[in-house]
Formats: C-alpha cells, structure tokens, sequence
C-alpha cells in the first residue's frame, strides 16, 4: 500500500482510529468551483491583503501547511522577508517544498506543528496561518489553540485562520474564540458559503509558548 493511502500513517498522533489521508484531502482542490477551492481564493485574497498592509516585509509561519497552495500558489503583490510552512506529511511537505523551490524567501519544515521547537527560530512572527486546523482539534479547545497561538505572533500581527460550516456550524464559536483570545476580528469571509476564513489582529501580547508545550491536537 502506497504510504498517502495508508490510514494509520498518522497513528504517532493521539487518539485510537484511522486518521485522515490528507493527500486525499487535497485532491478536493482540484474542482475549480468547490468549497475548498473557494476557500483558497479567499485565504489568498486575505494573505495579499495583510501583506500589502503590513508596515515592512512581513515574517509569515504556515502551519499545517498542507501542499502550501494557499501562500506559494498566491500571486502577492508584497512577498514576506521570510515565510516558513510547517506540514507533517512527507508527501506534502515535499509538494510543498517544490512548490517553495523558486522562492529564496520561503522554506518548507516536515515536522510537527504542534511543538514550537520546529519554528523556535522563526516566533514570533508578523503573520500567522491557521488553516485546515481548527476543524480538526477539539471545538472546545479553540479559544485555548487561539490563546497559546498568540504567543507565536508579534503584537499587532495577525492570524489567518480557516473554519468549515456544518451542523452545528461552530464558526461563530471560532470567531467568539479569538476575541476571547484577545484579538480583534479584522475580517470574515464565507458567511454566506460553507466556509469561514478569518482575519484576526492581535490586540493583547500573550507568553510565547515553550518547546514541549503543545499548541493544539488534531483529533480527526
Ligand atoms: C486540513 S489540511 C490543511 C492543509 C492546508 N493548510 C490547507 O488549508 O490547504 C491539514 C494538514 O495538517 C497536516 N497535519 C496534521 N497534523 C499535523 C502536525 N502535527 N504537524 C504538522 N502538520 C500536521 C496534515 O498533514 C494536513 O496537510
């Protein structure tokens, strides 16, 4: 069996059962009018936006970077100082990594996410990506993810974060999270659609997180 059609590859992750086969997730991408794609234009549009906003070159961590579509396939008016993408997957991080190779500013790590010590060097940073996460941990943990997640950003930076629609639509709950968290909501798209993209501001500085602190657990 070809190791990205092997369920139990993420069996090192918590919890009993077959984990998702995310190379299989991102082959939703490849319908030019599905929610995930939609998702992307959005995550891009956003990721253009704060770049261009941003008062020098940005720093930019991707986490769960997945194949890094969402900030290498983006065209940016601006390009981050440096840009890091963290992916756990080998397949992934090594689509990724091709898809960095053109960009001196941009470096791909296969590594966990969870754990600070794969991106110590690079926090805190200007901008921080959230997406394809929150769905995937614990819903009651999201303002907690939000919370120690701040500790990654630079006061005044920003988070970019994705939540799906569904039933129950948690969105508003991942929106009420970061303000709780202690950040400012500076955008939302996908209330009318089946996905949220969020821009969030950090407002209140927060400790960075220490190596061996886990930043959130996917539970799916
Ligand atoms: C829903 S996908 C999102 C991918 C990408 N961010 C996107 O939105 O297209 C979740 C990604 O998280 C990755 N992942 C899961 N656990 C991880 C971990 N502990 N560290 C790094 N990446 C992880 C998976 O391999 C997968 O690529």
């Amino acid at each position: 069996m070809p190791e990205s059609s092997n369920p139990d590859r993420f069996a090192r992750h918590s919890g009993p059962g077959p984990r998702t086969d995310w190379v299989a997730w991102h082959e939703a991408y490849d319908s030019p009018t599905g929610s995930l794609t939609r998702r992307l234009e959005r995550v891009r549009v956003r990721l253009d936006g704060v770049l261009r906003a941003a008062p020098s070159a940005p720093t930019v961590l991707s986490l769960c970077a997945g194949d890094g579509r969402d900030l290498l396939g983006a065209e940016l008016a601006r390009r981050p100082r440096r840009a890091v993408l963290v992916e756990l997957d080998p397949d992934l991080a090594s689509r990724a990594a091709e898809a960095a190779a053109p960009h001196d500013w941009a470096e791909v790590r296969c590594a966990d996410a969870t754990d600070v010590v794969a991106f110590a060097d690079v926090v805190p940073v200007d901008v921080l990506m959230l997406c394809g996460v929150l769905g995937n941990v614990d819903p009651d943990d999201v303002e907690h993810i939000a919370r120690r997640c701040a500790g990654l950003v630079k006061p005044g930076g920003v988070v970019i974060w994705t939540r799906g629609g569904g039933d129950p639509d948690l969105r508003p709950d991942a929106r009420a999270a970061f303000v709780a968290a202690g950040y400012e909501e500076l955008a939302f798209d996908g209330s009318d659609d089946v996905f949220g993209v969020g821009v969030s501001w950090l407002v209140e500085p927060a400790p960075a997180p220490r190596p061996g602190d886990t930043l959130f657990e996917f539970v799916r």
